[in-house]
């Protein structure tokens, strides 16, 4: 099935690579990556890296220096610009390395390390402060899901974590749907119970910020995304990329989910 993209939305697959790979395996994975990808894959698909903050100096240099139209992404970041918070990064630490996606709010630092949605929006909001790109994460668990909460609990965390955000900044957003119980499990929401969210996600941003800010933003499906499963869930009308974990450590693995669109029928 082809992609039926329904605005120029261009797809976007980001690799967490969580907190894996030291500087030395960062720069060896993002030179076979490089390898990997050509000029044509990088018009068709937005790629970013998210490497632990130890790596991102090497990561960069390597980028730039061969001119690799990979962008580099964060995992976290602190909200406030400077301070005594020890062991914290700020927004323009990571500006000043060029990076240009950084997640918030993931689910692993929601659940282990006690972030709500009014920390995750206090994030989004300095992350563009900086001109970089939030990736804002949402998903339930299966407890959840189980009992007919999926939706409404996507729905709170939508509207907490983008709290006093513009229409024109919410088009500009992208929000990552990972289903908690998807996640480094190898189970998958279905390409339809991936869609179904997806597109939920889309009206309720309809419904706050208008047809323009639901049209551009960009939404990623997370979870167990693998080379096998990426081409039918990037083929869903609402699904504009990947946050992939697992499958993004390993450069080939992670280069053929990028081209999905190779493999799709
Ligand atoms: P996995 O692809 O390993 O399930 O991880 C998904 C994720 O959390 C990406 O942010």
């Amino acid at each position: 099935m082809a992609r039926q993209a329904t605005s120029d939305r261009k797809p976007l697959i980001s690799g967490n690579w969580k907190m894996h790979h030291n500087h030395f395996e960062a720069i060896q994975t993002v030179q076979k990556l490089a390898y990997a990808l050509t000029a044509d894959d990088y018009d068709e698909v937005d790629v970013s890296v998210h490497p632990p903050f130890t790596d991102l100096r090497s990561v960069q240099t390597v980028l730039q220096a061969d001119d690799v139209p990979i962008a580099l992404g964060a995992q976290n970041v602190h909200q406030e610009e400077k301070g005594a918070f020890t062991g914290e990064v700020a927004p323009g630490m990571l500006a000043k390395l060029d990076v240009t996606y950084v997640i918030v709010g993931h689910s692993e630092r929601r659940e282990l390390f006690g972030e709500t949605d009014e920390i995750v929006n206090a994030k989004a909001i300095a992350v563009l402060k900086e001109n970089m790109t939030p990736i804002v994460c949402c998903g339930e668990t299966l407890e959840e899901r189980q009992a007919g909460q999926a939706e409404s609990k996507v729905a709170a965390q939508i509207a907490g974590s983008l709290a006093n955000l513009t229409a024109e900044v919410v088009g500009e957003l992208v929000i990552a749907y990972e289903p908690i119980w998807a996640i480094g499990t190898g189970e998958t929401a279905s390409s339809d119970d991936a869609q179904q969210m997806c597109a939920h996600i889309r009206s309720l941003v309809k419904d706050q910020w208008g047809d323009a800010a639901a049209a551009a933003v960009r939404i990623q499906y997370g979870g167990s995304v693998k080379p096998g499963n990426a081409p039918e869930l990037m083929a869903q009308p609402d699904i504009d990329g990947a946050l992939v974990g697992g499958a993004s450590l390993d450069p080939d693995d992670f280069a053929r989910i990028v081209n999905f669109r190779l493999y799709q029928a």
